[in-house]
């Protein structure tokens, strides 16, 4: 009964790991998908994991019981203080529900399915480019996507005219999908001063804000610099939207834990929403997994640990910098033909370098470099012994 099902693609960001392991190549290299690899090219589980999951199996007092709905209370509690600040109104207010997803994933899933319920709007505003499994996510929570400009390849900059322009003609109450810092794939972000006009533009229209802020920390190596955004709007007063993913800042990857915020008007409404979000919850997964945000919970909550984490995260964003910088020397000491002073200016995670798919495929063919056919390259994937393959197999692409 099922003969006619077709196959399906492999997905653009995690087939390409796919394809990876299945290269036989001693030299070949995964630059695909955003994951954190030492200077030894290992994955990494920071120190204050292993020291917050000791601690927790020393515990005897704890069990394996169903979590509520909306998750772990004190996971939640520090996740909005890691976001907002733990000073800020909307915390001191209770004007915010915080709910335990399943990582950045699950916390866009779990909004984007309250939104098409209990908004007026359907429409989400989408960067273009962005992340490609936003436009799924959205669209199977039963919302309808519209690009906006974001990205300008003559610049490999910001079109912040073209931003402007397309959210100004956006219908009054659309949905806006921001990405809190760091923007993937291109590692341009607004400045400060943009950031303010973006946010005047959003209220002035009354659109509404749902960042996803999946790499706080790795951006600057400031927790705290990487939630600016985020709350300059929390301070205005109106409501807003953010996912919050521990994948990259903590490495727990394969913990799928994250969490949705909601900041609403009163704390009143906030408990309302809270109330049909675990609606939308419980048919889905009932309630999430508790380790994983066990561990966050316990490095949020213990000030070493907490201490700890914050140098272990600026030493991965420091680590990023520095492949930027050596990748950036690389080419120009082979004379590669361009401007490749993006890879520099670029922040995060990624590089999006302009190579084009053939190259990207060309790359791949001939160097056994993996890396998304948009020509975005996982810098974190990178070490000081792989640059050198990397920038030969950029020259040739580009030179051939
Ligand atoms: C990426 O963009 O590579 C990461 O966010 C991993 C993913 O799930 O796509």
């Amino acid at each position: 009964i099922f003969a006619h099902v077709v196959r399906a693609p492999e997905d653009p960001i995690l087939g390409v790991t796919v394809a990876y392991n299945k290269d036989p190549s001693p030299v070949k290299l995964n630059c695909g998908v955003g994951a954190y690899r030492t200077e030894d090219g290992k994955p990494l589980v920071l120190n204050v994991v292993r020291r917050a999951e000791q601690k927790l199996v020393n515990d005897m007092s704890r069990n394996k019981e169903y979590l509520p709905i909306v998750g772990l209370a004190d996971f939640n509690k520090s996740s909005a203080k890691l976001i907002f600040g733990a000073d800020s109104p909307v915390i001191q207010e209770n004007r915010v529900t915080t709910v335990q997803c399943l990582s950045g994933t699950g916390s866009l899933r779990v909004g984007g399915e309250f939104l098409a319920k209990h908004y007026h709007q359907r429409t989400i505003y989408l960067p273009q480019p962005t992340w490609g499994n936003h436009p799924k996510v959205f669209t199977m929570a039963g919302l309808s996507i519209k690009p906006y400009r974001y990205y300008l390849p003559a610049t490999r900059g910001l079109d912040f005219q073209g931003l402007l322009e397309d959210l100004g003609s956006a219908p009054s109450g659309a949905i806006v999908l921001l990405h809190a810092c760091a923007h993937n794939p291109t590692g341009v972000d607004p400045s400060p001063q943009q950031w303010e006009q973006i946010r005047q533009l959003i209220r002035s229209k009354s659109l509404l804000p749902f960042f996803d802020s999946a790499y706080q920390g790795f951006a600057s190596g400031s927790l705290d610099e990487d939630a600016q955004a985020v709350r300059m709007f929390a301070a205005d007063g109106g409501e807003l939207f953010v996912g919050q993913s521990y994948a990259k800042n903590m490495g727990l990857y394969a913990e799928r834990v994250g969490a949705l915020s909601i900041v609403c008007k009163t704390a009143d409404v906030a408990s309302k929403v809270e109330s049909q979000l675990k609606l939308v919850i419980r048919p889905m997964y009932s309630s999430p997994p508790i380790h994983g945000a066990s561990i966050v919970a316990t490095i949020l909550n213990d000030r070493d640990l907490y201490n700890d984490w914050t140098i272990e995260l600026k030493g991965m964003a420091d680590r990023i910098i520095r492949m930027r910088q050596q990748l950036f020397d690389a080419l120009r000491a082979r004379g590669t033909p361009g401007d490749w002073s993006h890879i520099i200016k670029q922040i995060g995670m990624f590089t999006f370098t302009g190579l084009n798919p053939e190259q990207v495929s060309f790359m791949t063919k001939e160097y056994h470099i993996y890396l998304t056919s948009d020509g975005r390259i996982s810098m974190a994937g990178l070490n000081s012994k792989t640059v050198p393959h990397l920038a030969d197999a950029i020259h040739a692409a580009v030179t051939r």
